[in-house]
């Protein structure tokens, strides 16, 4: 399938050391890569989610899969009063933690190791919940053999229905929760599970980019009850 080889050869450049800077700038700022995360530089997901999020003014935000952190760092910056970061790479977060001292706001950032919403208080619930997901559904039998394959590949999305499912009862009152996809995902699955949740999607923002010969759309998209 085309998009499993897009999403191998998006693995290789992340494991490849000689495409790999230590520091990026995005969205204004420098910010720490640590081996083994999610590279912001090889496609244009992070800069447009990161740019388009209604970050909610001394609100809550929980990044779901942080990554390097450059969407939660954001958050704070832009005047969220509380951000949780998750990823289940510790390698990402600890990235996340880097980037969030760097940026003087590791006093609001939270940043736990873990699957999804697992490593979060029970009671815990945010006004705006997003995640720049792993959209690239795999096999029941795919075998995960690098950490950085978590960021690009989804088994038979079980991690989106989870998301979705978990992510609408996170929620207080009026929150929005947020899902970052593109056109390498299965669309037609994703609204499946969402259907069977009782949910849709509404398009929040969308923009196509080209990668090579690789022309990539780009939707922030939110669930709501159908
Ligand atoms: C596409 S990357 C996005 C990273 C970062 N948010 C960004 O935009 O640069 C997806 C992230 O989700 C994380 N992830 C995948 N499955 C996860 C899970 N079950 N729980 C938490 N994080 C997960 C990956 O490790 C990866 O860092």
């Amino acid at each position: 399938m085309a998009e499993l080889d897009v999403g191998f050869q998006l693995v290789a450049r992340h494991l490849d050391a000689t495409d790999r800077p230590a520091e990026f700038d995005l969205l204004g700022y420098s910010w720490h890569l640590l081996p083994e995360v999610f590279a912001p530089i090889h496609t244009a997901s992070t800069e447009l989610f990161s740019d388009w999020l209604p970050y909610p003014a001394g609100g809550s935000f929980l990044e779901i899969g942080c990554g390097a952190g450059v969407t939660a760092v954001l958050a704070a910056l832009r005047g969220c009063a509380r951000v949780a970061a998750v990823d289940i790479s510790g390698q990402a977060a600890a990235n996340t933690a880097l980037n969030a001292t760097r940026h003087g706001v590791g006093d609001r950032v939270s940043v736990h190791q873990g699957d999804l919403f697992g490593p979060l208080d029970r009671d815990d619930r945010f006004d705006v919940i997003f995640w720049n997901s792993n959209v690239i559904p795999t096999p029941e039998h795919f075998d995960y053999s690098h950490d950085i394959e978590h960021a690009i590949f989804d088994r038979e999305y079980r991690a989106h229905r989870r998301y979705l499912a978990e992510g609408m009862q996170r929620l207080t009152p009026g929150g929005v929760l947020l899902l970052g996809f593109n056109s390498l995902g299965d669309r037609v699955w994703l609204d499946r599970i969402a259907a069977e949740l009782g949910l849709e999607f509404t398009e929040y923002r969308g923009e196509t980019r080209h990668s090579g010969h690789v022309a990539v759309t780009f939707q922030l998209l939110q669930a709501v009850k159908r």
